[in-house]
C-alpha cells in the first residue's frame, strides 16, 4: 500500500521523524493525492475519493491536493508535528502551482455531544468557534475554510461518520498562510506560520519510487512509517 501510495505521487508523501544519534523515529505520517476535482463538486466518500489506499484516483495533472490521511503518534501529539506536516503540505501547493488542497476533517469531537445535537449542528458550532473539535479546529486554524459538512464520509462512531469539508488556497500575494491583522494594523503570524514546538522534529519528503533500488534506510522508515500509522489510526482515528 505505501508504496503503491510513493510510486503514484512520491512528492505528496510526507514522514515527520526525529533523529536519536544514528536512529530515526517516526513521530507522523501524512498522505496526499492529486484531483482534478475541485471542493466545489459533489462530495465523495473518503474511500471513494481516493479510489483504495494505493491511491488509485490520483490524477498526476490534478490541480487540487486531496488530503488522503494524516496522523500523529499519540506520544508526540501536542508538539508540533501536526502543524509541521500540514506547513509541509501547503508549500507543496504552492511548490506545484496548484489551486488549493481540500479534505474531509473528521469531527472526532463529536462523541462528547452525540446525546446533545446531530453531527450537522456539531459541525456548524465548530464551524463558528462555539465548540473546538480536537481535529478540525486544528484545521482552520492552520488556515483552512470550513465549507461545508460531509455525511457518511467514512466509517467512525466517534464523528458520526461525519467530516467538515476545508478548503485551502494560496493567498494572492502568494504566502502559505493566511495572517490576521491585530488591533494595531499590524500583522501577527498565524499558528501555521509558528515554528514547531519541537526543534528536533524535521519533514521528510518520502523517499524515492521504489523502482530505484531501496537503500536500507529507505526501507526502514516506509516501514516505520506504516507501523506508526497503524498505531495512530488504532487509537484516536485519523484521515485527511
Ligand atoms: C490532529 C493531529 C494530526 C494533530 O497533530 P499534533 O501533532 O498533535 O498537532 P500540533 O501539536 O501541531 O497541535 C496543533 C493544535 O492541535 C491541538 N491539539 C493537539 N493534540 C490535541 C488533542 N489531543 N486534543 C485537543 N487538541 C489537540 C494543539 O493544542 C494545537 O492547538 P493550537 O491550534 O491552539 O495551536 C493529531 O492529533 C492526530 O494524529 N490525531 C489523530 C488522527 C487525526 O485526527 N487525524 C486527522 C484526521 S482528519
Amino acid at each position: 500500500m505505501v508504496r503503491r501510495q510513493i510510486r503514484r505521487f512520491p512528492e505528496g508523501q510526507f514522514v515527520a521523524v526525529r533523529g536519536y544519534g544514528d536512529e530515526e523515529r517516526v513521530l507522523g505520517v501524512a498522505m496526499l493525492m492529486r484531483t482534478d476535482r475541485p471542493p466545489s463538486a459533489k462530495p465523495k466518500p473518503w474511500l471513494r475519493m481516493i479510489g483504495g489506499l494505493g491511491l488509485r484516483n490520483h490524477v498526476a495533472s490534478g490541480r487540487w491536493l486531496y488530503g488522503v490521511e494524516m496522523a500523529v503518534d499519540p506520544d508526540a501529539q501536542g508538539q508540533g508535528v501536526g502543524s509541521a506536516l500540514y506547513r509541509r503540505r501547503l508549500e507543496l501547493v504552492r511548490e506545484l502551482g496548484l489551486d488549493g488542497m481540500y479534505a474531509g476533517g473528521m469531527l472526532k469531537g463529536y462523541r462528547r455531544f452525540r446525546n446533545r445535537m446531530s453531527p450537522r449542528e456539531y459541525a456548524e458550532r465548530v464551524r463558528s468557534g462555539e465548540i473546538e473539535d480536537p481535529t478540525v479546529t486544528m484545521q482552520l486554524r492552520r488556515g483552512f475554510r470550513a465549507a461545508g459538512v460531509i455525511e457518511d464520509y467514512e466509517d467512525d462512531d466517534e464523528a458520526g461518520n461525519c467530516a467538515m469539508l476545508i478548503v485551502w488556497r494560496p493567498q494572492p500575494d502568494g504566502s502559505a498562510v493566511q495572517r490576521r491583522v491585530v488591533d494595531d494594523g499590524s500583522e501577527r503570524r498565524s499558528a501555521s506560520e509558528r515554528p514547531p514546538r519541537t526543534a528536533t522534529a524535521a519533514l521528510t519528503a518520502t523517499p524515492a519510487p521504489p523502482a530505484a533500488p531501496a537503500a536500507p534506510a529507505v526501507r526502514r522508515t516506509a516501514s516505520q512509517r506504516a507501523a506508526a500509522a497503524a498505531k495512530a489510526r488504532s487509537e484516536p482515528g485519523s484521515a485527511s
